[in-house]
């Protein structure tokens, strides 16, 4: 057995069996503290979603992103200038049907959409295939993009609304190229 001699020193051993009220006092004064900085965090950023300058540099982040998400996947049908093919893929160009209607586009991109549909006066009978597994982020981003290119411009589209939307539409069928 360990035999301790000379003065008791209590920085090193203050002869309790437990130091419980003690390092109980130091971790709730650090989880006050803690909890002080997430609060000063969470109003910084608020602070900078506030801020117009930062929130058009943001836009346009989500703009950017969204070009590369509609180069990967839209494209395909709706062609890189967004022109689509006649009587077949309707444009993105200066689009009602997309600008009228956030929502109806968020779940249009996860449910896919099909049977007639009226764009720029023009009727498509067609069926675009849902893009479900595409991330919230990866949508909200190319309908900001769409939303703000080929002549369109508009609010953008957030990553919140379109976790919403995926709630409220339940559980989509999966990737068809899978
Ligand atoms: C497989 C081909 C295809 C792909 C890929 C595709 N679409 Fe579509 N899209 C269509 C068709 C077809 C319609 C019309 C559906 C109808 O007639 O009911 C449509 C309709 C739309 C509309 C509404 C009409 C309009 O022109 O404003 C928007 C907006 C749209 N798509 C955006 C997108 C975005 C954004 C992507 C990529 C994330 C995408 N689409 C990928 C084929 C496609």
């Amino acid at each position: 057995m360990l035999k301790v001699e000379g003065p008791q020193n209590m920085l090193v051993y203050t002869g309790k069996e437990v130091d419980a009220v003690y390092l109980g006092k130091a971790v709730t004064a650090g989880s006050d503290s803690a909890k002080r900085l997430a609060s000063l965090k969470t109003s910084v950023a608020q602070e900078i979603k506030n801020n117009p300058k930062i929130a058009d540099l943001n836009k346009e982040i989500q703009v950017e992103k969204g070009k590369q998400v509609f180069l990967q996947t839209c494209f395909v049908c709706h062609q890189t200038d967004g022109r689509g093919v006649p009587d077949q893929i309707p444009p993105l160009i200066k689009s009602d049907f997309l600008m009228a209607d956030k929502n109806r586009i968020i779940r249009g991109v996860l449910m896919g959409q099909t049977g007639q549909m009226v764009v720029n006066g023009k009727r498509y009978n067609s069926t675009m295939t849902p893009l479900n597994y595409l991330t919230d982020e990866q949508i909200a981003n190319v309908l900001t993009y769409v939303r703000n290119s080929f002549g369109n411009s508009g609010e953008g589209v957030s990553v919140e609304e379109v976790s919403k939307m995926r709630k409220e539409a339940g559980k989509p069928p999966g990737n068809p190229y899978e």
